[in-house]
């Protein structure tokens, strides 16, 4: 246990911190005050001694999406937060999704609270999985950081949310690597192109009302034929896990280079076929799944699929639009949720759930978490604008600050003016 005047020191240095006004921080004395949190109290002395870093508050809320079980930060990120000299409050409950108690959290320096309002309302910085909801949004306020995915470009409503909440917005999705990727979108699509072939094998199921083939087929009888439209990230994981069940397998993606990759990777074991209108059309004409897995950085989705091609598809087809998060790549589809995760339109069975990994929310909270942190630790340990200026790849992934737009295929996909970003650190 910590002694009291021990004790009293660290509260008088909270209330000090509380009172910052570039970064408000309020900790809720009870919890501070009660035993349970012993071994929070028992890291803070640590931060105490770190000269020349300015503590942040970290805020993360649990996930209210449907079925979103995945959670901002993991224990040991809290512990690589606190280590660091920041606090971390975490909504009672946000980790039970992902297997992660909130002893676990307490234990790791967390200081946990009941409201999401406390959160929201006490956290310079918020970290999230997903895309604020509608009522979240409204939480955000002037001067505020939130770190989470948004795919602004579909989304018109969310957009302009954002502008009003006159926050600093940075999306995981559009954040970038030196060698060209998208490191912190990677490890999801990884997830969700593994779960591609595994969620359309069951669409094809009659009691989906699929048409009833078997993905690998058995002796004597063909496999499915799976296309895949994108041989990005999700797309090749779509392609590893499609191959292993047994389907006969072809990748379109409209890059030579990413054909040839593919190529080299699979061999003989998939088709390959570049990205042409005339293609996709007749291939759909035979497929039993598509997968939908193309990206273009930060806009909406290209519309690959035209109803008219949907209309040529066989009946009980299926359609898995992992695309679904930047809009989907098909004309026929719209955004699904694991509560009610499929619909028919011209008989073809569509499955459009756009937090497609919640469904195996450990692997991909820990998956998340991995790429995430570093750059958790940049914006805590320098604020936004230092991280942004000393960082172009996370500069990057800045979306909305202070009522304007600063990722230009979300700008244009809206019609609206995009500010730049290197402008406003260089002010
Ligand atoms: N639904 C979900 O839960 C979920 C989860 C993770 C990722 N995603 C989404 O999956 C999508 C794919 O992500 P990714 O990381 O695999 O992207 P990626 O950038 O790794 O791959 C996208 C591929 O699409 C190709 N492409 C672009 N335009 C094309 C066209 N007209 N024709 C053919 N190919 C084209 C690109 O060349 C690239 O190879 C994104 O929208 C991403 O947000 C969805």
């Amino acid at each position: 246990m910590v002694g009291s005047d021990a004790r009293q020191a660290i509260l008088r240095y909270m209330e000090h911190i509380s009172k910052r006004e570039e970064y408000p921080c309020t900790i809720d004395e009870t919890e501070v005050g009660s035993a349970s949190t012993s071994s929070s109290l028992r890291k803070r002395p640590d931060k105490l001694f770190i000269v020349g870093r300015q503590e942040m508050l970290i805020g993360v809320p649990k996930e209210i999406k449907d079925h979103e079980y995945r959670v901002g930060l993991v224990p040991s990120s809290v512990t690589e937060l606190v280590h660091h000299g920041h606090s971390v409050l975490i909504e009672r409950g946000a980790g039970l999704g992902a297997g992660i108690s909130d002893e676990n959290y307490r234990a790791a320096g967390a200081t946990l609270v009941d409201e999401p309002d406390r959160v929201f309302g006490d956290a310079a910085l918020i970290v999230k999985v997903k895309e604020p909801l509608a009522n979240e949004r409204k939480k955000l306020r002037r001067g505020q950081v939130l770190f989470t995915y948004l795919h602004l470009a579909p989304d018109l409503q969310q957009t302009k949310d954002l502008m009003d909440s006159r926050a600093t917005c940075i999306a995981y999705e559009t954040v970038t690597s030196s060698s060209g990727g998208l490191p912190l979108l990677t490890p999801m699509s990884e997830v969700a192109g593994r779960l591609a072939p595994q969620v359309g094998a069951s669409s094809l199921e009659k009691a989906q009302g699929g048409r009833g083939v078997l993905l690998g087929g058995v002796p004597g009888v063909p496999p499915a034929e799976v296309v895949i439209l994108g041989g990005g990230v999700s797309g090749t994981h779509a392609a590893t896990i499609a191959v292993g069940m047994g389907a006969t397998v072809t990748v379109v993606d409209r890059s030579a280079d990413v054909l040839r990759k593919l190529s080299a990777q699979f061999g003989s074991q998939i088709r390959t076929i570049f990205s042409t209108r005339d293609a996709i059309a007749q291939l759909v004409r035979r497929v039993d799944l598509l997968i939908g897995a193309v990206l273009v950085p930060g806009a909406a989705a290209p519309k690959l699929i035209t109803r008219d091609m949907v209309r040529t598809m066989k009946p009980g087809s299926v359609i898995v639009d992992i695309a679904i998060d930047q809009g989907g790549c098909s004309e026929t589809s719209r955004p699904t949720t694991h509560s009610n995760p499929r619909y028919f339109e011209e008989g073809v069975v569509h499955y459009c759930v756009t937090n497609m990994p919640s469904s195996v929310a450990r692997t991909s909270t820990f998956a998340l978490n991995n790429v995430t942190l570093p750059f958790v630790l940049l914006l805590a340990d320098r604020g936004w604008e230092q991280a942004l200026r000393d960082d172009p790849h996370l500069r990057d992934g800045l979306n909305v600050h202070d009522g304007e737009v600063f990722c230009r295929p979300v700008a244009e996909a809206h019609k609206l003016p995009t500010s730049n970003a290197d402008d406003l650190l260089a002010a």
